[in-house]
């Protein structure tokens, strides 16, 4: 009888299947809506053609330089960023601005400007437009690559711009944990769930994130609602907004295009792949990352992530074996090269797996399943901004091996670099106050502690 007791408070906590935990949170169901155009968080800065959609990302490999991202709306306006810190005089660089045509829209000047030469870990000023319509923000620069610089990534993914996603903004930029840097994990504006992809929802996006995203840099992967492939309305050309929009520093890690390259942060060698760019053999993506994976030296970059919009590890009943044939064509390199833990967005919920490969196969010896395997990365799921789609509440049933926790609610994490062996992981749903960690793990680095890490074992 008390083992009967025992076991019935246990399923009220979680209900434990063949795998890992399936949450039993119970989420407000509500209606998942676009904020109106009118929105407060879509409010045009005043003055004439003033700066607006202003956000930046990481400019070369190493941290010294920035992108600066704006759009004026009514005429060219200038190109110029001035920027300084405390102890630097004010500099200028001059960057270039383009428009873009979409079906019947004309987006305003998007510009782009590189500031180089900065010092790691120092607060810079900068200042754009004219006039009246001068706009200032700043800007933390990271710390030197290095083995046991510390330092915190925010993860958000599938944010669009609905009532939701604002809350999942507000609750990572009220996380104590404070992020310095957010790695998106892509589907950003959800345009093309409207009429024509309707490229206003690009620029009420763009005034969405700016709070977050002219203040830290945003690394973005790109999404299947970035793809913006519409022949019915004569848009051929795939990723045109996002192209214009969202520009990323892809030469500097030799690519060819702007949808995969790699960054290094403090610790952490950060390789972006796209789901939605070709990545069979002889591609350039392939021939990129062949190249890439070689060249992650841990002894200065301990930490080897890798984010990708479709997962390839995933039990809900949305998307399900999406990623296989990029898991198919890369899984071996990531376990042969101990990739700590892999983001991917996609799917409109969180989950969280088990370490584990499924590269024994060979078509004939039928090893066809997922094995636990300590060379292998985390996979970690976070499409859960808060987009217009709703949340992905169907899944699999049981729960498989290699899912360790899963669960349907809006939210974001936080990975924080501790030194060269350890990371604190923390998973945030919108529903809780923003310091209570709804799902956790420390992650011991794969290259320099290969010790078991997984939260079930533990327990
Ligand atoms: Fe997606």
């Amino acid at each position: 009888m008390a083992v009967l007791i025992v076991f019935g408070l246990l399923l009220s906590l979680a209900m434990v299947c063949n795998g890992g935990i399936t949450s039993t949170f119970v989420r407000k169901t509500e209606s998942t809506v676009d904020m109106p155009y009118e929105s407060d968080a879509f409010q045009i800065p005043p003055g004439h053609n003033a700066p607006q959609q202003v956000h930046i990302t990481q400019g070369d490999q190493e941290g010294t330089a920035m992108i600066v991202s704006w759009i004026t709306p009514d005429e060219p306006g200038s190109s110029v960023v001035l920027f300084w810190s405390d102890k630097h005089k004010t500099k200028k660089a001059e960057g270039k601005a383009k428009q873009y045509k979409y079906h019947d829209y004309t987006s305003g000047y998007i510009h782009h400007c590189t500031i180089r030469k900065l010092e790691h870990n120092t607060k810079y000023y900068y200042k754009i437009g004219i006039g009246q319509a001068e706009r200032t923000f700043w800007f933390v620069t990271p710390p030197a690559v290095g083995p046991d610089a510390p330092y915190t990534f925010g993860l958000l993914g599938d944010l669009g711009q609905t009532f939701d996603s604002n809350k999942t903004l507000a609750h990572y930029e009220s996380n104590p944990l404070k992020g310095q840097t957010v790695l998106c994990l892509g589907d950003l504006s959800y345009a093309d769930n409207h009429p024509n992809h309707d490229q206003v929802k690009w620029d009420t996006f763009g005034r969405f994130i700016e709070r977050s995203a002219a203040y830290q840099p945003w690394i973005h992967t790109a999404g299947n609602h970035e793809i913006d492939y519409a022949p019915e309305i004569g848009e051929t050309k795939p990723f045109k907004p996002y192209k214009h929009r969202y520009t990323t520093p892809f030469k500097a890690s030799g690519s060819t295009a702007p949808f995969w390259y790699s960054v290094k942060i403090a610790s952490a060698h950060i390789i972006v792949l796209s789901s939605y760019s070709s990545y069979g053999k002889y591609t350039p993506q392939y021939k990129w990352l062949e190249q890439e994976l070689p060249k992650v030296n841990r002894d200065e970059t301990p930490w080897l992530i890798v984010l990708v919009h479709s997962p390839w590890y995933n039990s809900y009943n949305y998307h399900y074996m999406e990623g296989e044939t990029m898991r198919v064509q890369f899984e071996s390199w990531f376990v042969q090269h101990k990739v700590d833990v892999v983001f991917a967005g996609h799917v409109h919920a969180y989950e969280r797996s088990e370490r584990v490969s499924n590269i024994a196969n060979n078509l004939e010896n039928g090893k066809c399943s997922p094995v636990k395997d300590q060379s292998a990365p985390v996979y970690i799921t976070i499409g859960d901004g808060g987009n217009i789609e709703g949340l992905a509440t169907n899944m699999r049933d049981p729960q498989p091996d290699y899912s360790a926790y899963r669960e349907a609610s809006f939210g974001h994490a936080i990975f924080d670099i501790k030194n060269r062996t350890h990371a604190y992981y923390s998973w945030h749903r919108n529903d809780d106050g923003a310091a209570v960690k709804a799902d956790s793990m420390w992650f011991f680095n794969r290259y320099h502690h290969p010790v078991d890490d997984s939260t079930s074992s533990q327990s």
